[in-house]
């Protein structure tokens, strides 16, 4: 496995690697890997075959953070992410800091205007312009005919496959279903900074929100979900909401798929879940 820190040395590198008739497959992560990203690395794994490769990048991308705060407490335990891909079989682990990745005076950004407004995108203003800014300087960069994301992350997912088909971005999206721990619990790097008490709490998220799409009505599976979620003292809603599983819109009625989606905040630590309604 190669580690390269640069946007110069991974392109040498990957012109080199496989030469060009091989598949390249991304995973673009922000490291404090755990078995959801192991999960992607097996799907990046079977897409890019026998001749192809596999290149995983670990970015903690500042301009998608939306508190200093959150930014400066997220885990980069490096040497164990590292490990992690050599025993996953990663070929190419790109792990640049800012400097290598935003020029100081960096005055582009890509932005999408639809499905990006609701849900994480306004509760955390920037935050998908900076997803959708490095996610498309990763491709671009690692050159990857494909890249894989967690379906954990429903409105990035949404959010990507909507700038690659509307800027003709020639990398297939492949999409991986959310693993939980054994209580339900969706995997998540964040998870690792959750005290024992409130990670005892926390799989109530999911439980709520499974219980509570059950239900017919709207009104009613919101109203419930709220509840389970507040039943606790240690979880404080950011927000709840029945979309449209396509438009990402709020719905009144259920008359198509919808997605029953929740961020909730344990202390200064946010978690994000969804269920889909069928
Ligand atoms: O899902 C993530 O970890 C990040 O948002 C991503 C896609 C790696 C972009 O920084």
């Amino acid at each position: 496995m190669q580690v390269v820190a640069t946007g110069v040395e991974l392109r040498e590198l990957l012109m080199e690697y496989g030469g060009v008739a091989g598949r390249r497959v991304l995973v673009p992560t922000m490291g404090a890997l755990h078995h959801g990203h192991l999960e992607l690395v097996k799907r990046a794994r079977e897409a890019a075959g026998p001749a192809g490769s596999v290149v995983v990048s670990i970015f903690v991308n500042p301009i998608q953070f939306d508190r200093s705060d959150d930014l400066e407490a997220y885990p980069r335990p490096m040497a164990s992410d590292l490990e992690q891909c050599r025993a996953a079989g990663v070929d190419v682990v790109f792990a640049p800091d800012a400097g290598a990745m935003y020029f100081s005076d960096r005055s582009v950004t890509v932005s999408e205007s639809l499905l990006s407004r609701g849900l994480c995108g306004a509760a955390r203003p920037g935050h998908f312009d900076g997803v959708c800014t490095v996610v498309l300087k990763l491709f671009l960069l690692s050159g990857c005919h494909a890249a894989v994301f967690g379906e954990k992350d429903f409105q990035q997912l949404a959010v990507i496959r909507r700038m690659v088909r509307d800027l003709d971005v020639p990398v297939e999206i492949l999409a991986c279903p959310t693993v939980r721990e054994s209580d339900g619990l969706a995997m998540s790097s964040r998870n690792a900074r959750l005290t024992d008490k409130q990670r005892a709490d926390a799989p109530r998220i999911h439980r709520a929100l499974t219980d509570a799409m059950k239900l017919g009505g709207v009104a009613d599976i919101l109203a419930a979900a709220r509840a389970g979620i507040e039943a606790s003292p240690l979880a404080r809603i950011d927000y709840l909401e029945l979309v449209d599983a396509e438009t990402l819109q709020p719905v009144t009625t259920l008359t198509r798929p919808a997605v029953l989606a929740a961020a909730v905040f344990y202390g200064d630590v946010r978690l994000i879940d969804h269920v889909a309604v069928k």
